[in-house]
């Protein structure tokens, strides 16, 4: 991937501009250093409409792009998961770099095919995990943790969208993106349940996680939830993190911040103190997170714009959006492959 000037705004498209491409559009509509040539739909109308709005030409196929603007360097890829590769194939084949929204695909084997596509003409893919943005999410960089206990519960109420594909890769994929990043270990094992209740596909699902190096990660999501509740939680020797990705708050306890209390503690109980009157939560140092006020979309898409042209590393390259696709297909393997044999009164209907 060649790397060259940002002092020209770089030319851009959006596929797809549905619930989510249309803020893709107004946001490179926004960007200084993005220049929106055309938003594309097979839905004209759409299409047309959001032309008007964000002052870019509206065209109805990828083929009408590359016809109309050969120069366009960097597309947003927003169309139904299952036209990822479609959409994707022919500008990924030109050298034109792609930001595909989550998931990257719906399967291993059509993953593993954009990958080598983007390899094979060194092209960028940037996969479309926005909640690596989540400023709640990026405060945990600062924070020295190595995990050996992941809890994760997103849970909301049922929006009748996406229920074509399993919560799993609707949902819960964002958190085994965000857990993979954090553990920087392969997957050992997965032992998980789920239930369908509206379709075919599962609608609550809870998954365990071991990794090769030991850490274990619980997730859970549901889209039929009475609430909605997105929360993280890391444990390790070293330190504890909580975040609550929805009001975009989280705390840190540390080691390092707590030493003296803890080997006062230590002392007091090998010497066997009554420490039963003592507030354990006037001895810890809670520290907030310090968490900057950024839309994360806005923080994706100036990472994309700079990874296409060599500028920045792609936070979510290619291979992270496949190790997600990976990581969901196990749980539901893992999920389809556990036996319930509760009461037959009980079964699916
Ligand atoms: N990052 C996130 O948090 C997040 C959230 C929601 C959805 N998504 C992902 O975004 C993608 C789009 O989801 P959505 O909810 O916006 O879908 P949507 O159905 O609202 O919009 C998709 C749009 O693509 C158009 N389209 C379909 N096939 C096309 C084609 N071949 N060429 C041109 N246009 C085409 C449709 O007309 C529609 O306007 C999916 O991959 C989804 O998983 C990501």
């Amino acid at each position: 991937m060649a790397e060259m000037s940002t002092d020209q705004p770089i030319p851009v498209a959006v596929v797809g501009v549905g619930r989510m491409g249309r803020h893709h559009a107004r946001i490179y509509h926004e960007l200084p250093e993005a220049q929106l040539l055309a938003v594309v739909d097979a839905d004209e109308d759409r299409a047309g409409t959001l032309a008007d709005q964000y002052a870019c030409e509206a065209l109805p196929s990828v083929d009408a792009l590359l016809e109309k603007f050969p120069q366009v360097k960097a597309v947003s890829v927003a169309v139904p998961t299952e036209h990822h590769e479609a959409v994707a194939a022919p500008l990924l084949s030109r050298g034109i770099a792609c930001l595909i929204e989550k998931p990257l695909a719906g399967s291993v084997e059509v993953a593993r095919r954009i990958v080598d596509l983007a390899h094979q003409h060194d092209t960028l893919v940037q996969v479309g995990h926005t909640e690596r943005f989540n400023p709640a999410v990026r405060a945990i960089h600062s924070i020295d943790i190595a995990p050996r206990f992941i809890e994760v519960d997103r849970v909301s109420p049922m929006t009748f969208r996406s229920l074509d594909v399993s919560v799993v890769f609707d949902i819960m994929i964002h958190d085994l993106d965000i857990v993979l990043m954090l553990v920087k270990s392969p997957i050992k094992s997965v032992a998980a349940c789920g239930v369908a209740v509206l379709g075919d596909n599962e609608d609550i699902a809870d998954a365990r996680i071991e990794f090769e190096n030991g850490c274990i990660a619980k997730i859970t999501a549901s889209r039929l939830a009475l609430k909605t509740e997105r929360k993280l939680r890391v444990f390790s020797e070293t330190g504890y993190v909580s975040l609550n990705y929805a009001a975009k708050t989280g705390i840190a306890i540390q080691r390092t911040g707590n030493v003296d209390q803890l080997m006062e503690i230590r002392e007091q109980l090998a010497a066997g103190a009554d420490l039963s009157d003592v507030n354990y939560m006037d001895l810890v140092d809670v520290k907030e997170l310090e968490i900057k006020e950024e839309e994360p979309l806005r923080a994706e898409l100036s990472n994309f714009l700079a990874a296409s042209t060599g500028q920045a590393q792609p936070e979510v390259d290619a291979a992270a959006g496949f190790a997600a696709v990976e990581a969901a297909e196990k749980v539901i393997a893992a999920i389809r492959a556990h036996r319930w044999a509760g009461l037959e009164s009980h079964k699916p209907v």
